[in-house]
């Protein structure tokens, strides 16, 4: 059962007979009942009264920043249109365009999504896949912004990214915007200044994970520094000790502290930057003590799981298997057997031969997604009540119908383009990234 079909029936039986649900172990809770309502609910700015800007199911502490975009009206008619109605058009427009567009799809995303994507894979894997079709005119990401500007990066001026709901951003992402990442640098330089030491190492390397704005990225290149993912985050980090005496990690602190302290370095030595105080909050010493500065970023989705779920995992299904993603805070990274990427994720359950049991801690989407693949395991998602990521939510097959409908037409909507001169530096720290890999 898909993860929205999921959330219709608890919406609809938390009304009527919770205790049924439970009694037959089906999830009986989601974080958002407003999350079985379509998408276009939210597409104006009024709609999300009372709700977190970032949509149904956000935590209340992601504030969006005004900037963050929105998504106009979608078509009446693709808002009232069945699921089938709008599956025998996404297929007609699909087969209209044949080589001409590409549809990428990130693992978080619902299935009712991914089943068109002609890719399926992580961020990192879904920007590679857009670099084998250069063919394609049109590149329609149903996957984050972040993903779809870094997709606008590495593919060629001809080629247009679509991102079909514009509104799915990525809250994490927003929370370290260009502005304040420039002044923590320029406060930073104050205090270490801008000589090399004896090993010829400059004092702060700047690191932003792929999930940030291309303006962070390009921050990176034009500094010395890098992009990585969940997938490379020790191989870039043990690249940019090489060059510098120390580290500058955003916007995830708990990627940043989860890799650093695998690699040995010292919690103490690894003081947070909260951007709405002087000097990230920290003293001077600490800072000049530091070997990675970590930005006050984290995943509202990633943040839902503790270790009390893994406590009750492992007394529940004795030998169980808890897999997490490095986006979860330090003691459930710690109280896992073990954590990495999506796609470390997946493989490893690939490699299971024998029936196995998982919990598993990233997006609900993917993880139902994985218990369906392999009925051989048992696989369940750590966190009980279903929360799906809000932003990736906001694409829904009525808007995947819109663009390819649009495209058929010969209209590009909902395009997004990185500015030329962002681009280039953007492009530097990617490479860096790329040729960092073991
Ligand atoms: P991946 O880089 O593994 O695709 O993860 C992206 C993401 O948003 C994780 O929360
Ligand atoms: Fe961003 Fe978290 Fe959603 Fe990933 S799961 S896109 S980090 S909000």
């Amino acid at each position: 059962m898909s993860v929205n079909t999921a959330i219709q029936l608890i919406t609809r039986e938390q009304a009527e007979n919770a205790a049924k649900s439970a009694a037959a172990g089906k999830a009986t809770a989601t974080c958002s009942p407003a999350l079985a309502k379509g998408p276009w609910e939210y597409d104006l700015a009024e709609a999300l009264a009372g709700v977190p800007a970032y949509g149904p199911g956000a935590s209340n502490a992601d504030v969006a920043p005004a900037a963050t975009p929105r998504q106009g009206q979608l078509p009446e008619e693709y808002k009232l249109a069945s699921h089938g109605e709008l599956d025998v058009r996404i297929r007609a427009a699909k087969e209209k365009l044949g080589s001409r567009a590409v549809i990428l799809g990130h693992f978080y995303q619902r299935d009712e999504v991914i089943q068109y994507a002609d890719f399926v894979g992580d961020s990192f894997q879904l920007a590679n896949a857009a670099l084998t079709r250069p063919d394609a005119e049109a590149i329609i990401f149903c996957g984050v912004h972040f993903m779809a500007e870094t997709a606008d990066i590495l593919s060629t001026p001809e080629q247009a990214v679509i991102l079909p709901n514009l509104a799915a951003g990525c809250s994490m992402a927003d929370m370290a915007d260009a502005d304040s990442v420039e002044e923590c640098w320029e406060q930073l330089e104050e205090i270490f200044g801008t000589e090399k030491d004896d090993a010829g190492r400059v004092p702060v390397i700047p690191v932003t994970y792929m999930n940030s704005s291309a303006a962070l990225k390009a921050f990176c290149g034009r500094n010395g520094g890098i992009v990585c993912t969940s997938s490379n985050a020790k191989v870039v980090l043990e690249w940019a000790f090489e060059r510098g005496q120390r580290v500058l990690f955003f916007p995830d602190q708990h990627l940043g502290r989860n890799t650093a302290k695998a690699m040995g370095v010292p919690l103490e030595q690894m003081p947070m930057w909260n951007p709405r105080k002087e000097l990230g909050g920290n003293d001077e010493q600490a800072l000049l003590d530091s070997r990675v500065i970590l930005w006050h970023g984290f995943c509202s989705v990633h943040k839902r799981f503790n270790v009390g779920q893994i406590e009750k995992a492992r007394a529940d299904f004795p030998g169980v298997n808890v897999i997490v993603h490095p986006e979860c805070p330090m003691e459930v990274v710690d109280a896992a057997d073990s954590a990495g990427s999506t796609d470390f994720i997946k493989k490893a359950i690939a490699a299971a031969t024998e029936p196995t049991t998982f919990a598993i801690g990233t997006e609900v989407n993917m993880v139902n997604r994985l218990a369906a693949e392999y009925p051989q395991h048992t696989i369940f998602c750590l966190d009980p009540v279903i929360c799906p990521c809000s932003t990736m939510y906001r694409i829904h097959p009525g808007y995947l119908a819109w663009v390819l409908e649009e495209l058929v037409e010969g209209r590009i909507v909902n395009r997004i383009t990185v500015a030329d001169n962002v681009q280039e530096s953007a492009r530097t720290a990617l490479e860096r990234m790329l040729a960092a890999r073991p």
